[in-house]
């Protein structure tokens, strides 16, 4: 295993998720290795408080998606669902898995670019955007992230932006993994991880880029404590 920095960690993100996606575990190929089926449930409830509920005249954009077990749920509750990832493995799962879900499209496309979805000209009243935002590498990539958002985005909308590692908590977080009952390598690798793959946010930097951009609203959403990410990860929810 190298310990080298990557250059780009979105990049190094790729490899992996291409990876997950070919994973048997439905929970593996979300990253959500340790989810219990009521952890998921949980997590669904919170998606559904954080878009402020769903209705059957809206349509939703599942934004880095993955296999489209998100979607699947919200499938019978909205008018049509756009479903799309990066990862190539992960949307040709997501396309033989959501089979019998008609109302769900799932094509590859980049949360940098969304050069795919700006070129259906639809207007979504609901977005997700799942657990993401930390495999990136500075605030310009999030600032386009948001700015594309913005722009496939109907008025009055609202786009939950789940799990995003939180900067004020992170020497906690980091702190924590020397009270687990791991050998010193598994801690060492842990950490590794944790300081160079992933982007810890500030939400106050976040908001004022949202603000800019034209976003009338970005507040914090509560994550249920079941769920570990509770511990030291935000979401925030944003109005157009
Ligand atoms: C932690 S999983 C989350 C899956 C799901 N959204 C959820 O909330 O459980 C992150 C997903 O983001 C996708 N992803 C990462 N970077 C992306 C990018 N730049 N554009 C589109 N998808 C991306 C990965 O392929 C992976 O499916």
């Amino acid at each position: 295993m190298t310990l080298a920095p990557q250059t780009s960690r979105n990049q190094f993100w790729h490899e992996k998720w291409e990876d997950a996606a070919q994973q048997p575990s439905y929970f593996a190929t979300m990253g959500r290795n340790s989810y219990s089926i009521s952890d998921y449930f949980v997590y669904l409830a919170d998606i559904v408080k954080g878009l402020g509920g769903v209705s059957k005249h809206e349509t939703m954009l599942d934004a880095a998606g993955g296999c489209g077990y998100l979607s699947m749920y919200f499938s019978p509750l909205v008018k049509a669902i756009d479903l799309f990832d990066y990862s190539i493995s992960a949307i040709e799962r997501a396309q033989q898995e959501c089979q019998n879900f008609a109302n769900i499209n799932a094509y590859q496309d980049n949360l940098l670019d969304f050069s795919t979805t700006k070129k259906k000209n639809t207007q979504y009243e609901k977005i997700i955007v799942g657990g993401v935002l930390q495999y990136f590498d500075n605030y310009d990539e999030i600032a386009a992230i948001l700015t594309n958002l913005y722009m496939v985005s109907a008025s009055s909308s609202r786009i939950i932006v789940t799990h995003n590692t939180d900067l004020s908590k992170k020497e906690q977080h980091i702190a924590s993994y020397q009270n687990l009952s791991w050998s010193k390598e598994k801690v060492e690798r842990a950490v590794f991880e944790e300081l160079n793959h992933r982007f810890w946010l500030d939400f106050n930097i976040i908001q004022s880029i949202a603000t800019k951009i034209g976003f009338t609203a970005c507040q914090l959403s509560p994550i249920n404590p079941q769920l570990f990410q509770a511990n030291h990860m935000f979401d925030f929810y944003l109005e157009k």
